[in-house]
């Protein structure tokens, strides 16, 4: 127990539309992250699709291909489809795109539900109001994938940094 954890470990979600490329990559990415900085303990991450699809599914091997490259463990993830009682469950839900942002806006069912809700890229240094998402590398080729990581790891470094904050300001 640390003084950043007086009640229960951060617990963020990332979400995007199908949960096999841009939020497991995030997931993975922020996980490996703030276990080098020894927070592992204080915040937990777990990620879904707004869609089901793809439901017990591995990652795309596109992403798994390229988190292997930059030295990630993909092998973990099995996607999964958020619900409205994802928002009992975590503190943080963090959309990828403004269209992930709208679909999980649309399960919550209180205000504090929706005070949940941010875009990923929220937390990235240079993100502006015309450039915050992170884009959909589905239909693209691995050019995209490499992009999308970048803006993943610049975005999750910033989280980490933040995140004794966040414990203080979102768990109790
Ligand atoms: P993701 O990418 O939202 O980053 O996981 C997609 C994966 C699958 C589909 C769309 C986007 N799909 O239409 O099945």
């Amino acid at each position: 127990m640390t003084d950043t954890e007086p009640g229960h470990p951060l617990r963020i979600a990332v979400v995007c539309l199908g949960n096999i490329c841009r939020s497991p990559m995030a997931d993975v990415v922020l996980e490996q992250k703030l276990d080098d900085a020894g927070l592992s303990d204080e915040v937990r991450v777990d990620s879904a699709g707004t869609g089901g699809w793809h439901r017990g599914e591995p990652m795309d091997p596109r992403a798994a291909a390229v988190l292997t490259e930059h030295g990630y463990d993909p092998t973990r993830h099995r996607a999964q489809q958020i619900t409205s009682e994802w928002f009992a469950d975590h503190d943080l839900i963090l959309t990828m795109d403004a269209s992930n942002y709208d679909d999980v806006a649309a399960l919550a069912r209180t205000p504090s539900d929706r005070a949940k809700i941010a875009m990923f890229r929220s937390y990235d240094p240079v993100a502006t109001p015309g450039d915050d998402e992170v884009p959909d590398p589905w239909y693209g080729g691995p050019e995209g994938f490499e992009h999308v990581l970048g803006l993943i790891e610049r975005t999750a470094d910033a989280i980490v940094a933040h995140a004794p904050q966040l414990v203080r300001e979102l768990t109790q």
